[in-house]
């Protein structure tokens, strides 16, 4: 299975995703400062496994804390989890993971545990969402595969794989289960500009399984769908809201207005962790905006002039009409989303109590 991240004695350790496909390396964080840093870097990327991440740096913070009192602690805490929280603003899974590992120390705080107690118990949390990640996206996997073509080309935008979660993958996930159950699938990996992610990632990944895989630019769909070259969309994403519109890396929301013009069907697979019900809408999800040099450069070579206006939104928004189902590992949820995710929120509520 592909590294993406890993609990060692000595730290997290992560794959440095922005190496690869030509170094496969690894960069270990050995405090949460360190944790965060990797975020922001996106030396791991990818909504879960940024939420797994997070929740690991906040388990690190406070098992290598010295601090000598549960007070002196606490304050350490909120340091640590607003520290990791202004890494990256669009996945919600990161405020997910952090809110994870404070709600269970406050909790064993009111309940009167000791520091070392304390810090057992939150890393062993942190190493269980590792798991339950893996698992859900088997399960999400599990849950779409029929939905993809027996035999067809799939086309997905940016990296929703092995890379992106602790392993498995959301949208490479459902792919990789239509695989095994005998599908026979070709997949289109868009580069995704400016960070490139679908082909360095997805290509990456995908040639390790041997799935077949063909790179394309950003702006070739249009042109491959009218071709009657792409049978299914299928992306992951960074937050969806209650209303079920999608954020999902810059370049999703074009792809799926292609996708509906050319009859094609458009699938989101994503962890319940990244349902935001607290989000009613779409528009209501903050867009982080990454450096303009990841667009004025491609490989530290200068690509545009001086001085150009530049612009680097790193998400865009899918409006739920576009969307034909979101695949979860709780099941697969289709419109009108406002009533299927309000719906699953409370089964999965009455499920948890
Ligand atoms: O900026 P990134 O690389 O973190 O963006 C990743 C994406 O947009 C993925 O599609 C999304 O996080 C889903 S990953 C299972």
């Amino acid at each position: 299975m592909i590294p993406t991240l890993e609990w060692l004695p000595a730290g997290v350790n992560f794959l440095d995703q922005t190496k690869l496909p030509l170094e496969e390396t690894y960069v270990l964080a050995t405090d949460y400062k360190q944790v965060a840093t990797v975020i922001r870097d996106m030396i791991v990327r990818g909504a879960p496994a940024i939420g797994v991440s997070a929740a690991m740096g906040v388990a690190i913070g406070i098992d290598r804390s010295t601090a000598a009192t549960l007070v002196e602690l606490t304050a350490e805490v909120d340091v640590i989890c607003k520290t990791l929280a202004e890494t990256r603003p669009t996945a919600v899974n990161l405020f997910w993971g952090i809110d994870e590992i404070r709600n269970l120390y406050n909790e064993m705080v009111a309940a009167g545990a000791a520091i070392p107690e304390i810090k057992a118990a939150v890393v062993a949390k942190s190493r269980k969402m590792y798991d339950e990640d893996i698992d859900a996206c088997k399960q999400m996997g599990r849950n779409g595969a029929a939905l993809l073509p027996q035999t067809g080309t799939v086309l997905t935008h940016c990296n929703a794989g092995a890379l992106a979660t602790c392993g498995y993958g959301t949208a490479l996930g459902v792919i990789r289960a239509a695989v095994e159950d005998g599908h026979t699938i070709d997949v289109f990996a868009d580069e995704t500009r400016p960070f490139l992610q679908g082909a360095r990632l997805t290509a990456w990944e995908l040639m390790k399984d041997n799935i077949p895989t063909t790179v394309l630019c950003d702006n070739m769909a249009a042109s491959l769908m009218r071709q009657g070259r792409i049978q299914a969309v299928i992306v992951g994403s960074d937050r969806i809201a209650a209303n079920g519109d999608v954020a999902n890396k810059i370049g999703t929301y074009g792809v799926a207005i292609l996708a509906k013009e050319h009859g094609i069907p458009f699938y989101v697979a994503a962890p319940w962790s990244t349902v935001d019900m607290a989000t009613a809408n779409g528009d209501l999800i903050p867009i982080e905006q990454r450096s303009a040099r990841e667009v004025t450069h491609s490989n530290g070579k200068q690509m545009t002039p001086d001085g150009v206006g530049i612009e680097n939104p790193a998400f865009d928004v899918t409006p739920a009409k576009y969307v034909t189902a979101i695949i979860t590992e709780l099941g697969v949820l289709r419109a009108p989303y406002e009533e299927s995710i309000k719906q699953m929120a409370e089964q999965k509520t009455l499920a948890t109590v």
